[in-house]
């Protein structure tokens, strides 16, 4: 796992904004994990996950180095949300474009597939914890070697409603939905809850 300094992760000794126990509490409970610089972890990496401030995306990434992510899946869950203006936050681009397309358009040689981005961090690694697991995760890509394995390791993870959107300006869409999920985690009170796309 990157970061951007590996000592200052380590120092950290609060929980996070959810209450999660600090970083380093975390990594001795889950010793298959090594936090390293952003470039040492991508250098090791197979498959590249951008689950950093949507903001900070591309420079994380630029951190992470070119040479790094060239020819690998980048699976990018990252929303582009600025709170700059306080809450609720808005997009720091769409309509037009989108956090994927800039990263994609940043690192042409790496393939970056959108997903994930339309759930919570929680349920992103255990679909079965709302509706039994039915409901559906969108992937966005343009390259089909790349949004394949991604199913695969979505599949891994317990999703079997995956449905492929299309090329990657389809991440457009599913960053655009950011305003809505933020209304329904306000009424709802709880951020347990996803789309199930019905046939
Ligand atoms: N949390 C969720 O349930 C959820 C759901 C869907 C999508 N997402 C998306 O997933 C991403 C991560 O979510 P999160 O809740 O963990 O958000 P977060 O607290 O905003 O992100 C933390 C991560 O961003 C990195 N970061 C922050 N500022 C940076 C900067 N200026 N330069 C480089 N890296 C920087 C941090 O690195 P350091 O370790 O160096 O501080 C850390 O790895 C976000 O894009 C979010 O929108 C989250």
């Amino acid at each position: 796992m990157g970061t951007r300094d590996v000592a200052a992760a380590m120092a950290r000794a609060e929980p996070d904004r959810f209450g999660n126990p600090p970083l380093p509490t975390w990594l001795e409970a889950n010793q298959d994990l090594r936090l390293a610089t952003f470039a040492d972890a991508a250098a090791e990496a197979d498959v590249i996950i951008n689950a950093v401030n949507g903001q900070a995306s591309l420079a994380a990434l630029a951190a992470a180095g070119e040479a790094n992510l060239a020819g690998k899946l980048i699976l990018d869950v990252a929303n582009p949300l600025d709170f700059s203006a306080g809450m609720p936050p808005t997009l720091s681009v769409s309509n037009t474009d989108s956090l994927a397309e800039q990263i994609q358009r940043q690192f042409p040689a790496a393939h970056v597939v959108k997903t994930l981005n339309t759930v919570t961090a929680m349920l992103m690694v255990n679909p079965d914890l709302v509706a039994g697991g039915d409901h559906t995760i969108f992937v966005s890509g343009n390259d089909e070697t790349a949004k394949q394995r991604t199913s695969a390791l979505l599949a891994e993870l317990g999703w079997r409603d995956v449905m492929d959107l299309g090329d990657l300006s389809s991440a457009r869409a599913t960053e655009m939905y950011l305003p809505l999920w933020l209304r329904l985690f306000g009424v709802l009170g709880t951020p347990m809850f996803s789309i199930k796309v019905e046939r």
